[in-house]
């Protein structure tokens, strides 16, 4: 039987490829989205993948989300907390507001989603937890004491988890991307992302695909033994 893999985030950007990898090597996939109804209605038709719309930063609308995604699917065998947004700005510009969005969206998600699959996954004896850290939570970012701090947050409750799930067949890992050509990374002004270019010793910004592979490497059956570890991808950029 297929195993159950649900993607936050998953109908745009890092999240779309990870989905998109994770059907082609045989998972049964869900997507989860938190607004754009036109960009999740073109995913679901090109891949065929259902999307669910909620809140992840948002606990009490989890709880129903993931149980709408289990009840078509089947329960969640495989999370990918890959949901997230930047409100950048330097911390003398930035609002509570803007850094409040940021923790919500980006870890504390992460919380909330592992927390509404955490006993299934336990009473299962498997399961298969990747959180999408980002180079800026390990190097930190001029513009981003928000985002830096929740995916620096990211990488502590990895660890912490690994170690909760590690005898109940529970592996958590972490991926850390550098600058990929998404488009969230095309918002930044494109002065700035030239500057942020020249640091990449590939020369390049990377694929989503290139992340979407590690993901479908780290949840598989053969990855068992890798608990509590961070995958960098970054072209080089920051060798942690
Ligand atoms: N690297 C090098 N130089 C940078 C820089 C960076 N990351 N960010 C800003 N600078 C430089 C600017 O080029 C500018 O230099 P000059 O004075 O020589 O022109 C100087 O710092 C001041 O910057 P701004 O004029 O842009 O200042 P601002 O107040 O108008 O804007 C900002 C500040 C909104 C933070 C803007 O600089 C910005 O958007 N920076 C990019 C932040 C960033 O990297 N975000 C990543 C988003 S993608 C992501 O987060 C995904 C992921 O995981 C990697």
């Amino acid at each position: 039987m297929a195993r159950v893999a649900l993607v936050t985030g998953g109908t745009r950007g890092i999240g779309e490829a990870i989905c998109v990898a994770l059907q082609d090597a045989g998972y049964k996939v869900a997507a989860n989205y938190g607004g754009n109804e036109e960009a999740a209605a073109k995913f679901t038709q090109a891949t065929g993948i259902p999307a669910f719309k909620w809140d992840v930063g948002d606990m009490a609308a989890c709880q129903p989300g993931v149980k709408q995604v289990e009840a078509a699917l089947g329960p969640v065998e495989i999370l990918v907390n890959n949901a997230g947004i930047t409100r950048d700005g330097t911390l003398h510009k930035m609002s509570f507001e803007q850094w409040e969005a940021v923790i919500r969206t980006n870890l504390s998600s992460c919380f909330n989603m592992s927390r509404c699959v955490i006993e299934s996954m336990r009473a299962a004896g498997f399961g298969r937890i990747v959180n999408i850290g980002s180079v800026n939570g390990q190097a930190g970012q001029y513009g981003q004491v928000n985002y830096a701090s929740a995916k620096s947050g990211i990488h502590g409750f990895t660890k912490a988890l690994a170690l909760e799930g590690a005898a109940k067949g529970i592996t958590v890992n972490a991926v850390a991307p550098g600058y990929i050509g998404t488009e969230m990374v095309r918002a930044v002004p494109e002065k700035v992302l030239a500057k942020i270019i020249a640091t990449i010793p590939v020369g390049r910004l990377g694929e989503a695909d290139e992340i979407a592979r590690s993901v479908t490497f780290l949840v598989s059956d053969d990855a068992g033994f890798i608990t509590g570890s961070t995958l960098s991808i970054n072209g080089g950029q920051h060798m942690y």
